[in-house]
């Protein structure tokens, strides 16, 4: 396939967005009717492995309470108690995906059974989409769900042209005064950072000088930046303007090591993607699956924080012709393809599970509360058969989840 098309068909496919539509009304009304099923429950698990965030600590117990895990609970509680010896069982955080397009409930209860506990939504057009998920402090028993709002794009380029993009959405004149608004608008209506695109350099897109007064609108707001990349020069844009994440990675050609320690000065961090790089790889060339390996390699010698995202969307509800698109990406199971993507990559298994841990957590701003097994914190929490801190594939193998106290599995 000439490279012309093959980044059109990115930029077509990528930014799963856009499903939502015809689901958002239904899913509203079936949040809306949702209440609490389960009470968060005294749990005391002993004698389970613990990987913290950081590290493998031995066998421990570890008590929850109230929806949060806490220092210690009486002998005389009235609570469930789970006793691991001689199990090898591995009490985790629950996982984040940094990177994914829900559009329902059922999405949301697939991460759920999955392990994902929290999930950072990557760009949804319409406000009534995205707020019908939210799902922050939720103590039903579903992941929190983090939204960006609609994508900064600009009129006329594929991702404007994706049904159901709201024209009013894009930005059409790039003054500091419409971007201010723009950035400000989605502020309003619940965004928790901003999503960008740049696709190719001399695609129809938001020029450099655009970007970089995004980012500063949505900094001066508090507001974190995360940027669509398809080519190692929009790597190179994106680095320049500062934005807070690249997200996936250039298909031309590797992340040098120049790059990655421009990514690194600037405090850039990678949310690779490469179960969903791996997937367009097995369609159109399976050589670009082995140029994004080596980029994650270069970035993390360069010690750039990496984040596992696996842009899980169920693209084909689009009713775009579904030869032209890659397979759906499944919510939930695709994040644990995604841990074993980074370790072939070149992870250790330690640094893929803080990947989508206490990284997804420090760098997303939520350490106040989640992303570690640590007193006081939101009991978000996967019990695993074996230890995947000496092998990843073994965090598929769960025993039990727990969503803010609630147990989902
Ligand atoms: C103890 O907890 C169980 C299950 O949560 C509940 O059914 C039972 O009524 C509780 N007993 C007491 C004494 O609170
Ligand atoms: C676009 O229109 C929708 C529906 O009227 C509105 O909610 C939204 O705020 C508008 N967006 C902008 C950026 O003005
Ligand atoms: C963005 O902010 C930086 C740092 O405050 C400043 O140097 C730069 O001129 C700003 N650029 C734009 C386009 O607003």
């Amino acid at each position: 396939m000439m490279l012309s098309s093959f980044f059109v068909l990115m930029a077509v496919a990528w930014p799963a967005v856009l499903a939502c539509q015809q689901h958002v009304q239904r899913d509203a009304a079936s949040l809306a009717r949702r209440t609490i099923v389960k009470e968060p429950e005294s749990v005391i698990l002993k004698n389970v492995r613990v990987f913290d965030g950081i590290a493998r600590l031995p066998p421990s117990t570890v008590y929850l309470s109230s929806g949060l895990i806490v220092p210690f609970l009486s002998p005389h509680a009235n609570a469930t108690v789970i006793d691991g010896a001689g199990q090898d069982l591995t009490l985790l955080p629950g996982f984040f995906d940094a990177h994914a397009h829900p559009e329902t409930t059922a999405d949301l209860l697939s991460f759920a059974r999955n392990g994902v506990t929290t999930v950072m939504d990557m760009a949804c057009s319409t406000r009534a989409e995205c707020l019908a998920l939210v799902r922050e402090h939720a103590d039903d028993g579903l992941p929190s769900v983090f939204v960006s709002g609609a994508t900064a794009t600009v009129p006329g380029s594929a991702n404007a042209n994706l049904p159901g993009f709201p024209a009013n959405e894009t930005i059409a004149t790039g003054t500091r005064e419409e971007i201010d608004s723009w950035v400000q608008s989605q502020l309003d209506k619940g965004a928790s950072y901003i999503k960008l695109i740049q696709d190719r350099p001399g695609q129809l897109q938001l020029s450099p000088e655009e970007v970089q007064t995004l980012v500063n609108a949505s900094a001066s707001r508090g507001l974190q930046t995360n940027c669509h990349v398809a080519a190692y020069d929009s790597v190179g844009i994106a680095v320049e303007a500062g934005v807070s994440m690249v997200h996936h990675l250039p298909f031309d050609k590797s992340i040098d090591a120049d790059l990655a320690h421009s990514a690194k000065r600037a405090g850039t961090i990678s949310v690779p993607t490469l179960t969903m790089m791996r997937a367009f790889g097995a369609i159109l060339a399976p050589g670009m699956y082995d140029i994004a390996l080596e980029s994650v390699r270069t970035l993390r010698e360069a010690d750039v924080p990496i984040l596992a995202g696996t842009d899980a969307n169920a693209v084909n509800k689009l009713g775009i012709p579904i030869a032209t698109l890659p397979p759906p990406i499944s919510f939930g199971p695709s994040l644990h393809d995604e841990l074993a993507n980074l370790v072939e990559a070149g992870l250790t298994p330690l640094e893929a599970l803080r990947s989508a841990t206490v990284l997804p957590s420090l760098h997303f701003g939520l350490t106040p509360d989640r992303g570690a097994v640590l007193p006081g914190l939101r009991a978000d929490l996967v019990l695993v058969e074996g230890d995947p801190t000496k092998d990843i594939s073994v965090t598929r193998n769960i025993r039990k989840v727990w969503i803010g106290g609630v147990e989902v599995v």
